[in-house]
């Protein structure tokens, strides 16, 4: 279980540019649980992976792992629980290296030993390539070639591989097939629901596509403000469309909604 509690989150506290990024924010989630978020620009979403991943403290409320109190944890340290995807292909994957050079990095997580002794023996190198050989993608005989040659979604199934390559048990994708052409939005989405099924993930994943985030996983929640202003159960979610999503978060926040992609009109 993933429990935020009470969590609290203002950016440069006390300056005229102060933000409140966060506002008392309570959400549990299950083992296992897909949550798909969805908000308007600003809302704090990505604000709340962060808080997940460790990458931002919050100045009030706590974030709890399997019932052990994490909010201090660095990141470095709740690494080895919790896996991220970013929006922009580049963040995730270092460019000049290769494919195996990258997934190996990954791999040695936790471990201070250079690339080479990362890469390892001949064996870890096949089960690299038998790692990569699941995504069907093709790649795996591509091994040695630079990921800053591949595509963009050729690149986000990388770096879906590499945050989940060792066992962990949380994975947060934000907006991770934004900036993908539609096909390869699909198929990185679909592999994504595959690693987290398989992998029985606690996944929390911010789209702005509501017809994704209805499509996939068991719950959704919609935020604005920094608040959560509406949580659909997997069974509440099955009889909304799109339209309905759109006209209930227009309700919530009191502004009207362009249709699929949440744009404020
Ligand atoms: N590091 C930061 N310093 C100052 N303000 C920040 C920082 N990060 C986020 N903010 C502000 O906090 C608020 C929430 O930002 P956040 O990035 O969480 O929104 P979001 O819902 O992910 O939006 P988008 O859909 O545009 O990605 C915004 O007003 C943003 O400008
Ligand atoms: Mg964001």
């Amino acid at each position: 279980m993933l429990s935020l509690n009470n969590i609290h989150v203002t950016f440069n506290a006390g300056t005229p540019t102060e933000v409140r990024a966060l506002s008392d924010i309570n959400l549990k989630i299950a083992d296992g649980e897909f949550v798909t978020v969805i908000g308007s620009n600003g809302a704090g979403k990505s604000t709340l992976l962060s808080v997940v991943v460790g990458t931002v403290k919050p100045e009030r409320g706590s974030v709890h792992l399997d019932g052990e109190d994490v909010t201090a944890w660095s990141p470095h340290r709740r690494a080895m629980h919790v896996g991220r995807v970013f929006q922009e292909p580049r963040l995730g994957t270092c460019s000049s290296l290769s494919i195996e050079e990258n997934l190996a990095l990954a791999a040695a997580r936790g471990k201070s030993r250079g690339l080479k002794g990362a890469l390892g023996t001949r064996q870890n190198r096949k089960w690299l390539a038998d790692q990569v050989a699941k995504l069907e993608i093709g790649l795996e005989d591509r091994m040695t070639q630079p990921v800053g040659t591949l595509s963009g979604g050729q690149r986000q199934a990388i770096s879906l591989l590499m945050a989940t390559l060792l066992p962990m048990k949380i994975l947060v994708l934000d907006e991770h097939t934004a900036a993908l052409d539609p096909g390869a939005a699909a198929k990185v989405l679909a592999l994504s629901t595959e690693i987290a099924e398989t992998r029985k993930l606690t996944t929390l994943m911010v789209t702005h596509s509501m017809r994704d985030a209805l499509a996939v996983g068991h719950r959704t929640i919609m935020m604005d403000s920094g608040r959560i202003v509406l949580d659909f159960t997997e069974e509440e979610r099955a009889k909304l469309t799109v339209q309905d999503l759109s006209s209930l978060f227009g309700r919530a926040i009191g502004k009207q909604l362009d249709d699929d992609k949440l744009m404020l009109a």
